[in-house]
């Protein structure tokens, strides 16, 4: 995680870089810091708390007239959250072991960080935190013979893991050095200067021209040129793309949060989700998997993969599949499968990689592991051109927009829409019959944008119901069939921002353990939508809890009166295709999560422990 902004321009510079650094806040906010030229001394400030605290700290540098820094916003790893581990990070100054003072910034993880940390002491060099960043700094210093670049590269010969750099050299101010490997880099061309960051969301204020760092690429920007090579030298060729998105898809406008923001943009969003799919005659047309029509019909055995929300919406994918399209179906988590030791994968089966961020660490150890084994893998990914996008090379992209709270939510109901509309494709790619349900499905994801934007203006009676079980430390969430995993996703908007200990469970499991937990203090939210073909079950399990004094929430159907009978509190939903019914249950669990969150004094943008993109294993 963390995030990385780094700048060469004429004016403002110190300005432009903590601008740049408040938008990648999503990416940790633990503690931050800067690294800037004062009279031609690379001078260090950091700080713990979050981009305005470092701004603070910093006011003395405004009138220096800076041309060159980078500065760093934190999500700790190695070491606690102090100033001493906040970046950016030195290497010994006035040594003999390190022959350049060098700083720098850094986003991943060192694996070999014990062994080269023992190396360096041993050497004599002098370490200042308890962070894997550090030692990078001192190997390059180590390495320096009065050639930056071959500094960067020759000092990260000797380590393993990921990064994405941006280092300053004391003797070189015009230039901010970098160098990637596993985790996002990207540099900003403008008019104004050169940027190095780890999202274009730094610099999209001043240019929309940016170019993708590839792994094992280091190089370095200057005012107004860039140049990147490979470890071994060797130029590497790159493009410049145009960012596809505007700077006012990144603010956050009239909401209080950016979650509420995202929660509010789901109607707009599903409609892009499916905008040109759907053809007149009811067929549906996806150009990303258009050239691989021959794998697909000939794949028995579709399997789902990602973590987190992206994994809940993979479990989700199985039942479409498995429903619509007639094909055998099944999902893995990311982290599990990135460190199984003998994957076995069943004959002919193809992978759909989920990820909002398309840069989540455990998805590309897991497609590393599919990828080695020869299996073909599509990815299902919202941030276009990002590492998993590249690296899968075939799929669809989910259009649900910049998402900046670290809680997903419209990337979720866009990923099941998403896997909608691919069960749908693979029923045509099959031959099978276009029968009267899949007419009703498809008229109902043209109504979806619609009945989402009911569900948007029902906020208010969702709030009032979060107000009536805030205080509750914990809840249990129930559901069944393909929406078992809608239950796991409300459970997790909870935990994650509001810190209620929120359980999802199957419904029918509910009796084998969970049912333990009830009493009148331990509330249950139970997906309960009429067109589910498991309700009666449901309402059984209901019927369960409230004869332990359980208080039960049910998300249930607009004029389900018999439901309303036997649960204490009900948050209606429109009635839709039971296919569709998980996107519309999920909208007011974000909502109920996000007044929870807010009632319980806590800022639903910033949880605790947690940032948006998840780089690290
Ligand atoms: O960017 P991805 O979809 O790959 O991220 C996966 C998870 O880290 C992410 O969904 C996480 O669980 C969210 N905080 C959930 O709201």
């Amino acid at each position: 995680m963390c995030g990385i902004v780094g700048h060469v321009g004429r004016t403002e510079v110190l300005r432009k870089l903590l601008a740049g650094l408040k938008r990648l806040e999503y990416r940790g906010y633990d503690s931050a810091g800067a690294a800037l030229f004062r009279n031609g001394v690379l001078e260090v400030k950091r700080v713990v708390g979050d981009v305005a605290t470092l701004a603070t700290s910093l006011a003395g540098f405004e009138d220096l007239g800076q041309t060159i820094g980078i500065v760093h916003t934190r999500w700790a790893t190695h070491g606690d959250v102090n100033e001493a581990n906040a970046h950016p990070h030195r290497s010994c100054v006035n040594s003999p072991h390190c022959k350049e003072v060098v700083v720098l910034v850094h986003n991943g993880t060192i694996d070999n960080f014990q062994e080269q940390r023992a190396e360096l002491l041993e050497r004599g060099h002098v370490l200042l935190s308890d962070t894997d960043t550090e030692l990078i700094a001192h190997l390059i210093a180590e390495a320096y013979d009065g050639d930056p670049l071959r500094a960067v590269r020759t000092g990260l010969d000797r380590v393993v893991g990921t990064y994405g750099l941006a280092v300053l050299f004391q003797n070189d101010p015009a230039r901010i050095y970098f160098a990637r490997n596993g985790s996002p880099l990207v540099l900003g061309l403008s008019e104004v200067g050169n940027f190095v960051a780890s999202d274009p969301l730094a610099f999209r204020e001043y240019t929309d021209k940016m170019v993708t760092i590839d792994d094992g690429c280091v190089g370095w920007v200057s005012l107004d040129r860039y140049h990147v090579v490979n470890m071994q030298d060797v130029p590497v060729a790159c493009t410049v793309e145009t960012i596809p998105w505007s700077l006012e898809s990144a603010e956050r406008g009239e909401h209080d949060h950016y979650m509420a923001k995202e929660i509010a943009e789901q109607p707009a969003m599903l409609r892009n989700g499916f905008r040109g799919r759907l053809l007149p005659n009811g067929e549906v047309k996806l150009g990303g998997l258009e050239a691989s029509g021959d794998i697909l019909a000939a794949t028995l055995s579709h399997s789902f993969v990602g973590a987190g929300t992206s994994l809940n919406a993979g479990m989700i994918g199985k039942v479409l599949f498995q429903e619509v399209a007639d094909v055998h179906a099944d999902w893995e988590n990311a982290s599990e499968l990135a460190n199984q030791k003998q994957p076995r994968f069943r004959d002919r089966t193809a992978f759909w990689a989920l990820s909002q961020s398309g840069e989540t660490m455990d998805l590309l150890g897991a497609l590393e592991t599919i990828q080695r084994y020869g299996v073909p893998c599509f990815g299902i990914v919202n941030k276009v051109g990002s590492l998993i996008a590249r690296k899968t090379g075939r799929g669809v992209y989910i259009h649900a927009g910049l998402e900046i709270a670290v809680a997903s939510t419209k990337a979720f109901t866009n990923q099941v829409l998403a896997l909608t509309l691919i069960a749908l494709y693979l029923r045509q790619l099959h031959g099978l019959p276009r029968d009267a349900w899949v007419d009703r499905l498809v008229a109902d994801i043209h109504r979806l944008p619609e009945l989402a934007a009911q569900l948007v203006d029902r906020e208010p009676d969702v709030r009032a119901i979060a107000e009536r079980y805030a205080g509750y430390p914990n809840f249990l969430y129930l559901g069944r069939g393909i929406n078992y995993p809608t239950a796991l996703e409300g459970a997790l908007k909870l935990k994650e921002i509001a810190y209620v200990n929120a359980i999802g469970y199957s419904a029918g499991e509910m009796k084998h353990g969970p049912i333990a937990l009830i009493d009148g203090g331990f509330p249950t939210m139970v997906i309960a939508p009429k067109q589910d073909d498991y309700y009666a079950q449901v309402l059984t399990n209901v019927q369960q809890i409230r004869a332990r004094h359980g208080r039960v929430v049910a998300v249930a159907t607009d004029g389900d009166e018999g439901i309303r009978q036997c649960v204490n509190d009900v948050i209606w939903v429109p009635p839709v295709d039971y296919f569709l019914t998980p996107i519309l249950a999920v909208i007011p669990q974000q909502q109920f999560a996000y007044h929870v969150a807010k009632i319980r004094g806590l800022n639903p943008d910033r949880p605790r422990n947690l940032a948006k993109s998840v780089t690290v294993r």
